[in-house]
């Protein structure tokens, strides 16, 4: 695993767009998994700056998104789905019928679960953007006694949900379960790139990056990914560096 350190969460912004648009650049019929949470928020203003100044092509990208809450439509204001489009999509070149996300409203999970796994499979990630949450999650695949390797529905910790609150009216409104892409999901990507930043997340950081490869701290399984670079500014590199 390849760690660059960031001065502060702008700097980590900069730092994943620029890892993002060099793939772009390479590929530009390339697959972008792509996450959620705050995280990567920054990298996606960089990325619609840099397309805004015309050195970025997105018509032939196609995305991959991790995850979505269950019972939310795409047209609701939490949903991953309305997130990706206000923070990225709607601001760029990329064809809407090539982002991809799971349906929160889909009346056949198996079939929807099964279906994002072959869609994963066909399509090949060439780069797997990741958060991470203070449990150690990444998509929503949370702490259990084993990897779960496909896309399925999870029940969301009350570490989770707490976390996501802040995003909600209120914690009741936060959804209690949410579609995953799973383990082999993400680890099938060429690459993996992941961005933390804050103190909240510097204790998990050490333990995913130094703990043993534990499905009770999911991201720790990125330690057995061939080419996985993780991005993480000062505050989150506090308890590392140590
Ligand atoms: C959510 C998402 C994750 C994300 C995590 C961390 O739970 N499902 O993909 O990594 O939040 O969010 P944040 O970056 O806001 O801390």
């Amino acid at each position: 695993m390849k760690l660059i350190r960031a001065k502060d969460y702008a700097d980590l912004s900069i730092k994943a767009a620029n890892i993002i648009s060099s793939v772009v650049t390479l590929k530009p019929d390339c697959v972008l998994g792509l996450a959620t949470g705050s995280s990567p928020v920054g990298a996606y203003e960089e990325l619609v700056k840099k397309y805004q100044a015309g050195v970025l092509d997105f018509s032939r990208v196609k995305a991959v998104n991790l995850d979505e809450y269950v019972g939310l439509s795409k047209e609701h204001d939490q949903s991953y789905a309305y997130f990706m489009r206000t923070n990225l999509f709607d601001h760029i070149n990329i064809d809407p019928a090539n982002c991809h996300i799971p349906s929160g409203l889909t009346d056949d999970p198996e079939g929807e679960c099964a279906a994002y796994d072959r869609l994963i499979s066909d399509l090949g990630t060439d780069l797997q953007l990741l958060g991470i949450g203070p449990n150690g999650h990444i998509g929503f695949n949370e702490p259990d006694s084993v990897f779960l390797p496909h896309t399925h529905c999870v029940t969301l910790t009350e570490t989770t949900i707490n976390a996501n609150a802040r995003f909600f009216a209120n914690r009741d409104e936060v959804p209690r379960r949410a579609y995953t892409m799973g383990i082999w999901g993400i680890m099938q990507a060429k690459r993996i790139l992941m961005v933390v930043s804050g103190s909240s997340k510097a204790a998990v950081l050490k333990e995913m990056l130094t703990g043993p490869v534990d499905p009770n701290v999911p991201a720790s399984v990125l330690q057995l990914h061939p080419d996985c670079t993780v991005i993480a500014d000062r505050d989150a590199l506090a308890v590392l560096d140590r």
